[in-house]
């Protein structure tokens, strides 16, 4: 027998609350106990849950109700008169008639090592009063007779409610070393009687009922010879009608057995099947291990069946509580402990989905085969639709499409004159190649801009005052009163004496308490917290110093008692909140966010600016207030600019206590000192801003797609590019009318033919566009001269810059002013524009144009003459030459 396996000892403890494995219902993380060893029953959809032990309390006496809704669960604290002492490993059941619960056994303060009677207890749902068994404290006589049970614990009570009886089996007492092998009825009255023994001793094993009254017995530690596990690989079968025990042999439908263990909670369907979960290897607590796995035991084939399990599962531990609440769709499974950690958690198996679940709502969504048949049924349908309206589009704009696809070709497509097949082919090849390396490079950029990880920046400001920080005193085994030295309290002043104690407010513990492992009493606790003027400021002078002493009182003679400092940002203070703080100034924190606080509170898991300050010391604590602007998790923070950000006020602390003077006591009456002071007059932003981001990413394109451009010109030459743009190539209808208007009207297109597409002489063409056969020579002249002013304009409209022959020319003005007028006029011979052209046979198609076009068609310069004229500032002298150029200038400003 290893004593060590039923002593659990409660020497360090810790609680256990695993991130969100449980069935989620927030308002429960501050209200569950952390509990093991409770005493469970279930009636109709609610568990009711009867003491256990926690962390501080071995034995507690608590009642509560867990009741499972359709979509969570309630948690009730059930009002109790006259309720019996605390006890652990208790096994209650309610009775036949719904009226009442009864607690059997178990260890509890009062009988711990004593051999008394099996205690029982009675709760009346309607009374809601406890009542004791006479028999608790029959006198026992030696050797006790065969109907007498001793009290125990890790033993099974299994109700038969169809005839009213309780079965009690085995079990042990941990004080005394002993494990029971005997097997006793109760009648409804608790009237005992002993039925024929199961083969040797057996403890945290489960019984269970079936449908047809037959006691099931599974797990546990039996005491063949020395104490092991028992086998899952058979079941002790109790049959009432026969009044014998059966060894049933088991099989397995999995590939093995389920894990063997003690302390585990049984639950039986309706159907007659066992599902069991958790439990330990009832080791020593050294090596104890635990399980949380779920196995099923069909008593029907007496086989064993392990599902595989979804979801998160819970905690491993054993003594949970457990049940089928809803009619045997889902199992629950709470609280219960593992080694020094308790549960406060609910979970709850699906037992269908056979899964997990932290919501009811997950269960509801099972998708079947039906329905993704109907939904391949209808995606086919909804393809083959679309199918037909693309190729119905396709063919009410085939010309549209025609002409797209020409367009497209024509665009790429485009040999040079002269330049083989294999030349264009490899270029649009190469064009290709770089096209999909570009491709290849801006996925890359913008995944890595996407993917990029967050880098915090610290910025600092010099600042003449920053904020104080909110400063919680927790006393930790101070006497809420003492008689001499009265209750525990702080007093606060700045180092050039301004009191600041009217900022300090000792906080309600019946609101929150504050847990604190070391259990070394009362927990007082006490919150410093300015308004936001009051600042500390680096300079002397009027203000209200630079550091803040804080002095601790209490009762002198507690040399155990700790105080735990924690500091928080004023905004992100949970404690303003928590007490219901009303001074208007903000706060940050969400109510999830105060609750995991709170959570953290309990289990005793703060780390991070919490100092513990022993009785007669001096203290030191240095802080630092940072705006931490945390990225907010939206789609333009990819894009690295104006980034949309919240701030967090955090703080930073360091902290040094000294050594306790052991003398401090003679000429203090305080507990010590802590001042706590800014490490930094400063203003310190710490910005977090994405590694990589867009417009990042914009460069390194930027300078990937020059490179692939000069790549692509060295390779295949230099192409000219078109002095019109997508806009103009691609616009379609009224605007590219408008477009060939203007080109037609600005530029001559007559029979003289359009430089760079029509040959300058019809010798050098097939296609006569004119009969330019007979023409004089002053025809042909003229249409040569047409062609080269179209050329002309055409090149200063699109392809030249003229700014050097405009200068070129405005120099040879300048120069030529002082030179005879007369010679001047001779040399250029334009006094008399025009009238030769109106004899130009080659002009024949421009009869029927105003008489001002007609000038303009006949002679580019004509035209800028008429325009003069029309202006009235012809002259004959030299400025002349000046001014129609600068008229030519105008002109040709309007046509761009
Ligand atoms: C343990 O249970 C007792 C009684 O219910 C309670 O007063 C105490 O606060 C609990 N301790 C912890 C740490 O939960
Ligand atoms: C509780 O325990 C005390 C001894 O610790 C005992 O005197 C008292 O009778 C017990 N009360 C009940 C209701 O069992
Ligand atoms: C369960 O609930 C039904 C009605 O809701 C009630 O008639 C029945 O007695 C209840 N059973 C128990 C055991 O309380
Ligand atoms: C029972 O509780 C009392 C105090 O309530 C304590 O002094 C005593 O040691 C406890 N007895 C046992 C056996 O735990
Ligand atoms: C138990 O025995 C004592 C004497 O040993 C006796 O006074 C007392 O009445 C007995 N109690 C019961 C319930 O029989
Ligand atoms: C159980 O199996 C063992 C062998 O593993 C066999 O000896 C025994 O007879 C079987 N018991 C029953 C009731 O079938
Ligand atoms: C502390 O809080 C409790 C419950 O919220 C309230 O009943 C009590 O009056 C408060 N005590 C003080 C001193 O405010
Ligand atoms: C000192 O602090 C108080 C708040 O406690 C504030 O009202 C006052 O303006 C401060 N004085 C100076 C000089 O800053």
């Amino acid at each position: 027998m290893k004593s060590s396996i039923l002593f659990l000892t409660t020497a360090i403890l810790a609680y256990v609350n695993t991130a969100q494995a449980y069935f989620y219902v927030p308002s429960f993380m501050n209200s569950l106990p952390f509990k093991g060893g409770m005493a469970y029953a279930q009636k109709n959809d609610s568990l009711y849950l009867f003491g256990g032990e926690n962390a501080t309390v071995r034995y507690t006496n608590d009642l509560y109700k867990l009741t499972q809704t359709a979509t969570s669960y309630n948690w009730e604290i059930v009002p109790q008169i006259n309720a019996p002492n605390g006890t652990l490993y208790s096994q209650s059941y309610v009775t036949a008639d719904g009226q009442n619960l009864v607690l059997m056994g178990g260890m509890s303060n009062a009988t711990y090592g004593r051999g008394l009677p099996l205690q029982i207890h009675t709760y009346n749902f309607a009374s809601q009063t406890w009542t004791e068994f006479s028999g608790n404290n029959a006198n026992v006589s030696s050797p006790p007779p065969a109907e007498f049970i001793y009290n125990r614990e890790y033993f099974s009570a299994t109700y038969d409610s169809k005839n009213q009886l309780t079965y009690i089996l085995g079990g042990a007492v941990s004080a005394a070393n002993q494990v029971f092998s005997d097997f006793h009825v109760l009648d409804a009255n608790f009237k005992s009687t002993a039925l024929v023994s199961p083969p040797y001793g057996r403890y945290g094993h489960s019984a269970s009922i079936l449908s047809d009254g037959k006691l099931v017995v599974i797990g546990g530690v039996t005491t063949n010879g020395s104490p092991a596990l028992a086998s899952l690989q058979s079941a002790w079968v109790y049959d009432p009608a026969t009044k014998g025990w059966v060894e049933q042999n088991l099989s397995t439908t999995a590939s093995r057995y389920p894990s063997t263990a003690s302390d585990h909670t049984a639950v039986v369907t309706s159907d007659d099947k066992i599902i069991i979960f958790g439990g330990d290897s009832a080791d020593g607590q050294r090596t104890r291990q635990y399980l949380n796995t779920i196995a099923v035991l069909d008593c029907k084939t007496w086989s064993w069946s392990i599902p595989s399990i979804g979801g998160i599962p819970p905690s491993r531990r054993s003594f949970a509580v457990g049940g089928l609440l809803d009619g045997g769709k889902h199992l629950t499974v709470a609280f219960g402990s593992s080694s020094n950690s308790y549960y406060n958690d609910i979970n709850a198996f699906d037992l269908t989905a056979s899964s997990w679940l932290q919501s009811f709502d997950e269960s509801s969504s099972n998708g079947d085969g039906s329905v993704s048949k109907g939904l391949i049924a209808g995606v086919t349908v909804a393809a083959v639709v679309l199918l037909v309206i693309i190729l119905f589009l396709l063919w009410k704009f085939q010309s549209y499409i025609r002409w797209l696809v020409v367009r497209i070709h024509n665009d790429i497509w485009k040999p040079r004159t002269g330049e083989p097949v294999w030349a264009e082919t490899s270029r649009i090849v190469a064009q290709v190649f770089f096209l999909f390396i570009f491709a290849m490079f801006l996925y890359f950029v913008i995944r890595q801009a996407v993917d990029s990880p967050n880098v915090t920046q610290r910025i600092e400001y010099a600042a003449a005052e920053v904020d104080v920080p909110d400063v919680r005193f927790c006393y930790d085994g101070y006497p809420s009163q003492s008689a001499t030295y009265g209750p525990p309290g702080v007093s606060c002043q700045t180092d050039n004496g301004y009191s600041c104690t009217e900022h300090i407010k000792q906080l309600n513990m019946s609101v929150f308490q504050p847990t604190f492992s070391d259990n070394l009493g009362a927990v007082n606790c006490f919150l410093f917290r300015a308004p936001d003027d009051f600042k500390m400021t680096s300079t002397s002078g009027k203000n209200n110093g630079s550091r803040l002493l804080f002095t601790m009182f209490g009762d002198q003679t507690t040399t155990y008692g700790r105080v735990h400092v924690s500091v928080f940002a004023k905004e992100m203070d949970p404690n303003a909140k928590i007490y219901g703080y009303d001074d208007g100034m903000s706060n940050y924190l969400s109510e999830a966010d105060v609750l995991n606080w709170q959570t953290s509170e309990r289990n005793d898991l703060q780390a991070t600016n919490v100092y513990t300050i022993q009785p007669f010391t001096y203290s030191a604590l240095s802080y630092d207030i940072v705006d931490h602007r945390y990225l907010q998790p939206v789609g333009w923070n990819y894009v690295g600019f104006l980034p949309v950000t919240n701030s967090t006020p955090e703080i930073e602390s360091n902290f040094r206590s000294e050594a306790p003077n052991p003398t401090y006591t003679s000429g203090h009456i305080d507990l010590g000192v802590l001042a706590v002071f800014p490490e930094n007059f400063a203003t310190l932003v710490d910005r977090e801003v994405k590694m990589y981001t867009l417009v990042n990413a914009l460069g390194f394109v930027g300078g990937i797609f020059g490179l692939l451009i000069a790549a692509q010109a060295w390779l295949f030459g230099y192409r000219p590019r078109s002095p019109w743009g997508v806009v103009h190539r691609w616009s379609t209808g009224s605007r590219k009318q408008s477009l060939l208007q203007g080109l037609q009207q600005k530029f001559k297109t007559t029979d003289s033919g359009i430089p760079l597409v029509h040959p300058v002489h019809h010798r050098f063409s097939v296609n006569e566009f004119q009969n330019l056969g007979q023409e004089t020579e002053a025809q042909r002249v003229s249409r040569v001269e047409e062609r080269m002013q179209i050329l002309e304009l055409l090149f200063k409209a699109y392809y030249v810059d003229d700014e050097v022959f405009r200068s070129l020319d405005n120099a040879a003005a300048v120069g030529d002013q002082n030179k005879n007028h007369h010679q001047q006029q001779q040399q250029f011979g334009v006094a008399t524009p025009g009238t030769q052209a109106s004899a130009n046979p080659f002009f024949a198609s421009t009869e029927k144009l105003s008489p001002y076009q007609q000038k303009e068609d006949q002679n580019g310069f004509s035209h800028m003459f008429s325009e003069r004229q029309s202006r009235g500032s012809i002259s004959s002298d030299a400025n002349s030459q000046v001014n129609l150029h600068s008229a030519q200038d105008v002109h040709l400003r309007d046509m761009r």
